[in-house]
């Protein structure tokens, strides 16, 4: 597995990263043990970073991780996130207030059964809150030695370049990828300046760019993605014909689409390291394979042609989580 820097002076890690949220949130049947098994079979196979947040599934998620890392620590890489708290009536509170980031970090490292957690991230930027308080607060954990290094997601330009002159951030975790590519034209101009890698999550628009969606009813009631407007049967009807070229260019090449996907990220930037999201061994190992895929010239203008930014239809989020990006 190739390996990539994070940030200036972060850890290396392999090109591409696990997001493991499917795994205790519903993108489909979940399924702890193929789940753990895939965990695994991404640690034997060189793939180090496992991305996480206390919000998947409530704590859940770092639970599941704490189990596959039993006994195997140090092979791995762990991000998780802080700051984004589900409530009961389902409304989203953002706490970036510096007690509330010494609890929360407290308690993952409880859940995760470790000591130390290697990138810890603040999920979603509290406005209420100024940032260099709260990555203040992420720098004495830094002290306490429970977490190693600091990350951001979502957070807006100017967030990140005053949370940067606090403590150095080593990356910043925001949507990216084939219909999703708004953070060209400002977000990643600035981690590219401050030395931050930029870590695309939903590089496979959430499995939309495996070709795999094809109606919103391929998806079951009770899938998170249901909510997402770019699930809604009328920009699916839109957005698959974008498809078209990026399955064009799969066959071509002998691969498959979400395979092309995540190597068009690949090469937009060294600094990039996405986080293609599966709980399937079967998956992981295609993805694993499309760090080794060379798109010609030619075969990345014409995806981002077809796939040019502000053309999706359908925003990435509901308009009230729109709200929270960017702050
Ligand atoms: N910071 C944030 O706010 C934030 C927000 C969202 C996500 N994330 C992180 O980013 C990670 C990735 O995002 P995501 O999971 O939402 O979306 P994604 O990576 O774009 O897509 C995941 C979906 O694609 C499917 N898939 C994966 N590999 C495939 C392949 N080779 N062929 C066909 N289908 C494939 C998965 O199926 P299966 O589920 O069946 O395996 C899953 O349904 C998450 O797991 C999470 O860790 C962060």
């Amino acid at each position: 597995m190739k390996k990539r820097k994070l940030g200036s002076n972060g850890p290396e890690v392999s090109a591409i990263g696990l997001g493991c949220m499917g795994m205790t949130i519903k993108y489909g049947q979940l399924d702890d043990e193929h789940s753990i098994e895939t965990i695994h079979h991404a640690l034997d196979n060189g793939l180090n970073l496992l991305n996480s947040s206390d919000a998947y599934g409530n704590g859940k998620n770092e639970e599941l991780i704490s189990l596959a890392l039993k006994g195997r620590r140090q092979e791995a890489v762990i991000n998780t996130k802080f700051g984004q708290i589900r409530k009961t009536d389902g409304t989203m509170d953002i706490n970036g207030r510096p007690e509330y980031v010494q609890e929360a970090c407290e308690a993952s490292l409880k859940r995760l059964g470790t000591e130390y957690i290697d990138i810890y991230s603040q999920h979603r930027v509290d406005p209420t809150v100024p940032i260099e308080e709260t990555v203040g607060a992420m720098s004495r954990l830094v002290e306490q030695g429970k977490v190693l290094h600091v990350g951001l997601s979502e957070a807006g330009d100017e967030t990140v370049r005053r949370a940067n002159k606090t403590y150095p951030i080593v990356c910043l975790e925001t949507e990216y990828s084939l219909w999703s590519r708004e953070v060209e034209e400002e977000i990643l101009p600035t981690c590219q300046e401050l030395g931050i890698s930029l870590m695309p999550y939903a590089p496979l628009g959430r499995g939309f760019l495996s070709g795999s969606i094809r109606s919103s009813s391929d998806l079951s009631e009770d899938d998170q993605r249901v909510m997402q407007p770019r699930f809604a049967q009328e920009n699916i009807d839109q957005n698959i014909e974008k498809l078209v070229v990026l399955e064009e260019v799969a066959k071509e090449k002998g691969f498959k689409p979400a395979q092309v996907a995540i190597a068009w990220i690949l090469q937009q930037d060294e600094n990039l390291v996405p986080i293609p999201g599966t709980k399937r061994t079967k998956y992981l190992n295609e993805n694993m394979r499309a760090v080794d895929l060379f798109l010609e010239k030619n075969d990345l203008d014409r995806l981002s042609d077809v796939f040019a930014i502000g053309e999706t239809a359908g925003t990435r989020y509901p308009a009230g989580h729109m709200k929270l990006l960017g702050v």
